[in-house]
């Protein structure tokens, strides 16, 4: 998607509206305007600009766009008409001709409900640990609605006023992280029935740090059953991020390579190194041989948190490679020799193939040269509350 001219500008387009209302936000919160919820400045109205819906309704995205292109030339005929006295009743005649002329689109899309949290970032810099505790929060209060795959498909999803939807699906990754944060902490409730409690709220039992985990769990979960179902990423999951020990150096976090690309091996046996990657080996959790691999991780929430994104129970000999950004991108099944186009598990759907091709050609041709050429050419666009892949 990210190789069309459309989606170069739906980018850019989506990227400007989150900034600006972060901004406004950052702004009031300055000025000692904004209220503060779960430790972050609160978005102070019931609307919000929406990202997300725009993504999927390209008409409205255009609309929008072109609305903006008009303001922006209202307000700048505005500004003349106040600096430039001869053509000023003409300069202020074209400001509501280009008010109405403006192709507005429907508000119901470009408008979405907000919370006080929607624009809250997560704290928890998706860490083993925090996917490790989400993990054992799901089991203990949400596993009975949603199951343990988390698709809902349970008996007692029947008998609630709304079947609970997939998280396996893209929804976690539609909705801004801190709307997810309020919904699991207040609850949901139905437009339709007039406000019906559809899920319950659990402010009184979990706190925001309880609610992000579960956002980091959900995620990690989500990935690993779109892995079995589909045998790819659809939806961008970043390597979780863990603590490695490389020789005698004090222990570091794998995000402290980020701009590096990092290729974990789980298993027992040292990696052969490469010079393309950083190479980290991860060991299960109740391994004491020592081992001659430079960079060694060996937490069980790590072990536990990539067997969860890879969609299986057995993780060792897999191999997974995530890209300059951090994201997760390739993953080499255990027992398969050398890397091909196919281990590329999160790329573009459209993909810029002449593009990756002409990288690919310039490198050695081995499958990893290959591979790694393609994830670059193809890099994850990231937009809060709504991802272009
Ligand atoms: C009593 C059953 C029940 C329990 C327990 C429950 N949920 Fe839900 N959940 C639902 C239902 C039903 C919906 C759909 C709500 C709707 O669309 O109005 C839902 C929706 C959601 C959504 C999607 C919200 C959105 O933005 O559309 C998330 C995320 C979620 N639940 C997470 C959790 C987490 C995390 C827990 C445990 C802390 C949990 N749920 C516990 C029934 C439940």
């Amino acid at each position: 998607m990210n190789s069309t001219p459309e989606a170069d500008w739906l980018n850019l387009l989506i990227g400007l509206l989150q900034g600006a209302q972060l901004q406004l936000l950052r702004v009031l919160d300055a000025l000692g305007l904004a209220q503060h919820v779960y430790g972050q400045p609160a978005w102070p109205w019931a609307r919000r600009l929406s990202g997300e819906n725009l993504l999927i309704d390209l008409g409205q995205a255009r609309s929008l766009a072109w609305t903006l292109v008009f303001v922006a030339v209202a307000v700048l005929a505005l500004l003349l008409a106040f600096l430039w006295r001869r053509p000023r009743y003409y300069l202020l005649a074209l400001v509501p001709m280009l008010l109405i002329a403006a192709p507005w689109p429907e508000p119901r899309v470009v408008l979405v409900p907000a919370t006080p949290a929607s624009f809250h970032a997560s704290p928890t810099g998706f860490t083993a640990e925090s996917i490790a505790q989400g993990r054992v929060l799901y089991q203990q209060n949400c596993v009975a609605c949603h199951g343990a795959n988390g698709k809902g498909e349970v008996p007692l999803a029947a008998s609630l006023a709304v079947w609970p939807p997939d998280l396996s699906g893209p929804l976690l990754w539609r909705r801004a992280d801190g709307d997810l944060l309020w919904r699991i902490l207040h609850g949901t409730r139905d437009a339709q029935q007039g406000g019906q409690p559809t899920m319950p709220s659990f402010a009184a039992k979990l706190n925001e740090a309880d609610a992000w985990a579960l956002v980091d769990y959900m995620k990690a979960q989500g990935a690993g059953q779109s892995l079995r179902a589909l045998g790819s990423w659809p939806q961008p999951i970043g390597l979780p991020d863990m603590a490695v020990r490389c020789g005698a150096q004090p222990p570091r976090l794998l995000a402290s390579w980020r701009g590096q690309r990092v290729r974990i091996v789980a298993g027992g046996a040292a990696p052969v190194e490469d010079p393309r990657l950083v190479t980290v080996l991860l060991r299960p959790p109740s391994s004491a041989v020592a081992t001659s691999a430079d960079c060694v991780a060996d937490s069980a929430a790590a072990w536990e948190a990539l067997a969860l994104i890879a969609g299986t129970e057995q993780l060792a000999g897999t191999q997974l490679i995530a890209d300059r950004d951090g994201w997760l991108r390739a993953r080499g099944a255990p027992g398969k020799a050398g890397w091909s186009d196919d281990d590329l598990l999160c790329r573009s759907e459209r993909a810029p193939v002449a593009a990756a091709e002409q990288v690919a050609a310039a490198l050695p041709a081995d499958g990893l040269g290959a591979l790694i050429a393609r994830m670059d050419a193809q890099p994850v666009r990231f937009v809060k509350g709504g991802f272009i892949h």
